[in-house]
């Protein structure tokens, strides 16, 4: 369970403050598919950057499993982020000079896994995007739909329990989409947790619970089927 309790964030620029998440509450259920959809600007990216440890609220608390996220130490935090979370991106974030392998590879290195583990691990996240047979190729001739495939890959490889998820369709077509859909849900009916951001509302009646935000606070909560 993934509990947020009273989150905010607050930036400082030229201007003064600005607050793009203000007070936000919510639970995460283990295994619950969970959209997080509003306007651009109305701080979806800041939220999952605060649940997936990539950020430090202003105020509020992240506790996962009970245990206060930012209170860890550096070591738990560090083990947190590489062996319990995977995080996949719009932008993909792929290094496009290295292979398909290196590219997930890097992941496990961090995670100190060992060199056969790794080969093993590797082969088992490909074959779940159906991306095995690219292995040795390089990130940057692939396409865009194969390129977030391998993210994905890259999120799943050391079996997180969330997935986090910010726009993984939103530079793909419609068909290459609906594919990532797909993959988010075997990763959910294999019991993981996806926090999934998406501005379109076809991909989010696919989930199990759609948040919307506007300017920072949650203003509707609805569960679906
Ligand atoms: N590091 C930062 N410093 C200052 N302002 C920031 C920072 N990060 C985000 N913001 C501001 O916070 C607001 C919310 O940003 P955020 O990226 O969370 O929005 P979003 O809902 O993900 O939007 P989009 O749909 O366009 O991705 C924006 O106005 C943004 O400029
Ligand atoms: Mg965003």
């Amino acid at each position: 369970m993934i509990t947020a309790e009273h989150l905010t964030k607050s930036f400082h620029d030229g201007e003064g403050e600005i607050r793009p998440v203000k007070n936000v509450s919510l639970e995460i259920p283990n295994g619950q598919f969970l959209s997080v959809v509003g306007r651009s600007g109305s701080g979806k990216t800041t939220l999952l950057k605060m649940l997936g440890g990539l950020l430090r609220p202003t105020e509020g608390e992240v506790l996962i499993d009970g245990e206060d996220l930012y209170e860890m130490s550096d070591r738990a935090m560090a083990d947190y982020r590489s062996n319990r979370i995977g995080f996949v991106f719009q932008e993909y974030l792929l290094e496009e000079a290295f292979t398909v392998e290196q590219n997930i590879e890097i992941a496990l290195m961090i995670a100190g896994t060992a060199e056969k583990e790794r080969r093993e691990l590797i082969t088992n996240a490909l074959e779940q995007v159906g991306m095995e047979h690219k292995r040795t190729t390089k990130v940057g001739v692939l396409s865009g739909g194969e390129k977030q495939r391998v993210s994905i890959a890259r999120a799943i490889v050391n079996h997180p329990s969330v997935i986090f998820a910010d726009e993984p369709c939103g530079n793909l077509d419609y068909e290459n989409g609906v594919n990532i859909m797909k993959l988010l849900r075997e990763q959910c009916r294999q019991g993981r947790t996806v926090v999934l951001i998406t501005h379109n509302r076809d991909d989010a009646l696919v989930t199990d619970r759609i948040v919307t935000l506007k300017d920072g606070a949650v203003v509707r909560d609805e569960m679906l089927g």
